[in-house]
């Protein structure tokens, strides 16, 4: 069985709700997923997973959330042996301003060895057809 974590920071709620409907498009394809918030995640969770999606609202016209979101995931630079070509999925919402984010985010990402497969910014929270985007997202975390 395919091992998805998918780590996210949220405060409204915007950003858990999108990482409880690509679970759920996951479990719908046979995974066992975990579902975190990151001051709740550990290294393992994304060490040990066979797929990882991250979740994040823009908190600046550049930059996803800095106060936990940023330093879990620099750590993961060190780790790049182990996580060269796991497939990621980058999640993010906005609430006035879209601009280069998520970009670098992925640029970012990439550079930490993340085989980048997909990525999906809203603003706020996801109309019907967002929400099933983010689920199919969760389902190509599996295949
Ligand atoms: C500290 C902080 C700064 C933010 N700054 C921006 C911003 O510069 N541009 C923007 O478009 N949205 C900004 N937002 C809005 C969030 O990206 C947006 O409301 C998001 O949907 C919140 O996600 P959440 O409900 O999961 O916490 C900011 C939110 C917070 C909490």
């Amino acid at each position: 069985m395919k091992k998805v974590s998918i780590i996210y920071w949220s405060c409204g709620g915007n950003i858990e709700a999108l990482a409880n409907t690509m679970a759920d498009g996951a479990r719908e394809q046979g995974a066992e997923v975990s579902v975190k918030h990151v001051a709740d995640a550990t290294l393992e969770d994304v060490l040990e997973a066979d797929s990882i999606a991250f979740g994040s609202p823009a908190v600046d016209a550049t930059k996803i959330e800095q106060e936990e979101m940023k330093p879990f995931l620099d750590q993961l630079q060190n780790y790049r042996d182990v996580n060269i070509n796991k497939n990621c999925i980058l999640f993010a919402t906005y609430g006035w301003i879209e601009d280069t984010f998520m970009k670098l985010w992925k640029d970012e990402m990439s550079s930490y060895g993340f085989n980048v497969i997909g990525d999906l910014t809203i603003k706020d929270s996801p109309t019907k057809t967002q929400a099933n985007i983010i689920k199919q997202l969760g389902k190509k975390l599996v295949n």
